[in-house]
């Protein structure tokens, strides 16, 4: 059973006075729920459903569509690559293989130590900095292997 906590509770609270129309305040609702618990259980989609008058089948249809939601546990950190053209002819494919090979995971696994998952993206648009690649919030770009070395050393 999924159960949104106090905390989250006030966020709904506020959400749901900005959308008159309750099944647009779905996005945020999902960003919550994956803040909550990391990822967005079968059980949250009921739940969310609920909230804005859905069928979990509707929610989960938008939750599949955005890659920024989680379905399954990921690690404390997530790394997408970006493999989308501009990325893909400055390197982006060199750079995502080092990168599994440094984690010893492949592409759509998380480290043994659920510290590192490490997935494919397409456009990030940001493509005049490319390689890119987004870490949880944030974008790094003009990727090396250097960079990358420094990247995954910072994280704790
Ligand atoms: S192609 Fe990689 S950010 Fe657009």
């Amino acid at each position: 059973m999924f159960t949104f906590s106090e905390s989250s509770e006030k966020q709904i609270e506020k959400i749901m006075k900005k959308y008159p129309v309750k099944r647009s305040a779905i996005l945020p609702l999902l960003a919550l729920a994956q803040r909550q618990d990391g990822y967005i259980t079968p059980e949250a989609m009921v739940e969310i459903g609920k909230r804005i008058d859905c069928s979990p089948a509707y929610v989960q249809s938008v939750c599949s569509f955005y890659t920024m939601f989680y379905t399954k546990p990921v690690g404390k950190y997530v790394i997408q690559f970006c493999i989308n053209i501009s990325c893909h002819l400055l390197g982006c494919d060199d750079l995502l293989e080092y990168t599994a090979n440094k984690l010893n995971i492949k592409v759509g696994e998380t480290t043994a130590d659920n510290k590192i998952t490490l997935l494919k993206e397409e456009c990030l648009a940001e493509c005049s900095a490319a390689p890119v690649m987004r870490l949880n919030d944030t974008y790094h770009t003009n990727l090396t292997r250097e960079k990358i070395d420094q990247i995954l050393d910072s994280l704790d």
